[in-house]
């Protein structure tokens, strides 16, 4: 197959990403302004990990108008596969859902170009009515993430991204702002100095919830009386892990960690995170065998990393003195993986 245009990929996803945003804003409407006895939510493994039927509509619209505009391109979904075998897209043999990532058999990606999208992420915001919900819309061509548009139709903040080409936030008056936003990447001298994301995620069992608190203690507790703490400038969940691996992007949040989440989750905020300088990481496992590695190796995003559902994004930072802007971005993560404990996902 021909390589991709990403130019013309990424006029078309944007457009479609504003299609995505307007449904989604109105079945906000409507959900906030249902009566409780309609609900339209189902749980998927629990109380907490919730799709509702807009997930299946604009996944619908996704669907159709990618497939009918590229329609040799494979296709990686958050979409609720339960839903969609029985419903609605049996016959779209494209479609990899989640099903088969759910059961611990991640399908291999192929080397063809294939969109990886998540229809509304942060769908508990969505559901609350707190606007920090997205339609995240990635491309991976052999292998790797090559393009993303995220959209945020409450705030109407579109980031974009594409390989080689750089990344940008445009907001409501129209603006292309490039990512960063600081003209130069701030330092980070470190860790104790950084406002760092976190989730905590859709498994709500000890296993998970209980290394993560103790990791989100030592985070921002006090060293003085918490053995290891770092006192970070704080910590932020904004319930949607694409939009804070743009705010990484952007340079709002320092550092984002996740752990359990989707690539469906990440890819699109991949590319718009590397075009802008900055890197993510998988496990801690897949950290200690690449940070010894050259600059190329250490920030290439392999179907390990954006499959493996650990992920640490650090933004651009400015090299202290004998550093490079790698060696910067390793400093902190290093000090961040010594903090934090490692998660088993089940
Ligand atoms: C969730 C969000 C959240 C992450 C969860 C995801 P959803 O996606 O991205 O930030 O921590 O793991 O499932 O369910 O809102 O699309
Ligand atoms: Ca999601």
């Amino acid at each position: 197959m021909a390589k991709p245009d990403l130019i013309e990929i990424l006029a078309f996803c944007t457009e479609l990403a504003r299609k995505a945003g307007s449904l989604i804003v109105e079945a906000s409407e409507a959900i906030q302004s249902a009566p409780a006895s309609e609900s339209s939510v189902q749980e998927k493994q629990n109380a907490v990990d919730l799709v509702t039927e807009y997930d299946v509509r604009v996944e619908e619209l996704l669907q159709k108008e990618l497939r009918a505009k590229y329609p040799e391109f494979k296709l990686l979904s958050r979409a609720p596969s339960f839903i969609i075998r029985e419903e609605v897209f049996l016959p779209l043999a494209f479609s990899i859902g989640e099903e088969s990532y759910s059961a611990g058999n991640c399908a291999p990606l192929t080397s063809e170009p294939t969109f990886c999208v998540d229809p509304i992420d942060g769908t508990l915001n969505f559901l609350h009515g707190f606007p920090w919900v997205c339609v995240s819309i990635g491309l991976i061509h052999n292998k790797r993430p090559v393009l993303g548009v995220i959209y945020n139709p409450f705030l109407d903040h579109l980031y974009t991204g594409a390989k080689g080409h750089g990344s940008f936030l445009t907001k409501s008056n129209g603006v292309q702002l490039r990512l960063p936003l600081t003209s130069l990447p701030k330092p980070l001298p470190s860790l104790s100095q950084a406002l760092v994301g976190i989730e905590w995620g859709s498994d709500r069992t000890a296993p998970s919830v209980i290394p993560k608190s103790t990791s989100f203690g030592r985070l921002a507790g006090d060293p003085a009386d918490i053995p290891g703490a770092k006192m970070v400038h704080s910590l932020r969940a904004v319930g949607s892990s694409a939009l804070a691996i743009a705010l990484v992007a952007q340079g709002a949040l320092d550092l984002f960690w996740d752990i359990g989440c989707w690539p469906w989750d990440v890819c699109a905020a991949t590319v718009i995170l590397q075009e802008a300088g900055g890197l993510l990481t998988g496990s801690h496992d897949v950290f200690g065998a690449t940070k010894s590695e050259s600059e190329a190796i250490f920030g290439d995003v392999t179907e390990e990393i954006l499959t493996g559902r650990k992920y640490l994004a650090a933004r651009a930072i400015a090299p202290a003195e004998g550093e490079t802007a790698s060696d910067a971005q390793k400093r902190i993560i290093e000090e961040f993986y010594e903090t934090v404990e490692d998660v088993v996902i089940p």
